[in-house]
């Protein structure tokens, strides 16, 4: 009799055991594969906020970005085929010097590892640069650098809207600056392919074109009021901070309280 209750009680134990095991995934299978569920499955707490996988990414592509720029550029400062190839080698060797240090740092406090090579396309994009001569390197480094930057341009704008670790944030916004600065470079230049950004552009995109009707030639559009805070309004701020076609590069260094940059 005692041995019949002790086997009793060992298939009751399972049977809860498994049914625990099998309620979460059950109750749960209907919200895979959504955004919230998404979001949930990659993120880990830190004292800076929660740490998304889409964090993790910009801190990894910051970090590629400079290990492939950086010789991207020492190459073009070597080679100065022109006064403006020599200032975008200029601003993407100062800006990816100081972005990786803050990357190293923000990487050591939230545990991320990072990558010490560029990934396969970007050492291949480093290849097609060695290999031409000429105005042909020059246009290839120029729109090889523009459309990688054209890339994470949208992606930086995408963790900067929604992180909520801190420190991401932060390396969001030294990234755009960044970024931007180096888009703006690249586009003195005067060698940067619009039309091929275009396409590459509309290609990937599925939705038809939405947007204001076009001009119709020999139609005057209607003249716009200004948009404007009405009665005494006192302001103090600069709405940029530096002349039209110029990006503020004149950050201090990061601050390396952990001595990760040693
Ligand atoms: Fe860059």
């Amino acid at each position: 009799m005692r041995r019949v209750n002790g086997t009793a009680l060992v298939m009751a134990a399972l049977v809860a055991t498994i049914g625990a095991l099998a309620f979460p995934v059950w109750s749960y299978a209907d919200r895979s594969g959504t955004g919230q569920a998404n979001l949930a499955a990659g993120t880990v707490n830190t004292a800076w906020g929660p740490l998304t996988a889409q964090d993790r990414d910009l801190i990894v592509r910051v970090r590629l970005a400079g290990l492939w720029e950086l010789p991207a550029g020492q190459q073009a400062l070597e080679r100065a085929p022109s006064e403006a190839i020599k200032e975008v080698a200029d601003h993407l060797i100062v800006g990816h010097t100081d972005l990786d240090k803050r990357v190293r740092i923000v990487a050591a406090q939230l545990g991320v590892e990072l990558p010490n090579q560029p990934n396969e396309l970007q050492q291949g994009w480093l290849k097609e640069m060695t290999a031409a001569t000429g105005a042909d390197y020059e246009k290839k480094f120029v729109n090889l650098l523009r459309a990688a930057h054209g890339t994470i341009f949208p992606a930086i704008g995408a963790v900067r809207n929604s992180t909520r670790n801190t420190l991401v944030r932060q390396l969001a916004s030294d990234a755009n600056q960044t970024v931007l600065d180096h888009i703006t470079v690249l586009e003195k230049t005067g060698l940067v392919d619009f039309d091929a950004i275009a396409n590459t552009a509309a290609n990937g995109a599925t939705a038809s074109p939405t947007g204001p009707p076009a001009p119709v030639p020999g139609q005057v559009a209607p003249s716009a009021p200004p948009a404007q805070a009405t009665g005494d309004v006192t302001t103090t701020s600069q709405p940029s901070p530096g002349e039209p076609g110029t990006v503020n590069t004149s950050r201090p260094d990061p601050v390396d309280s952990q001595g990760v940059l040693n």
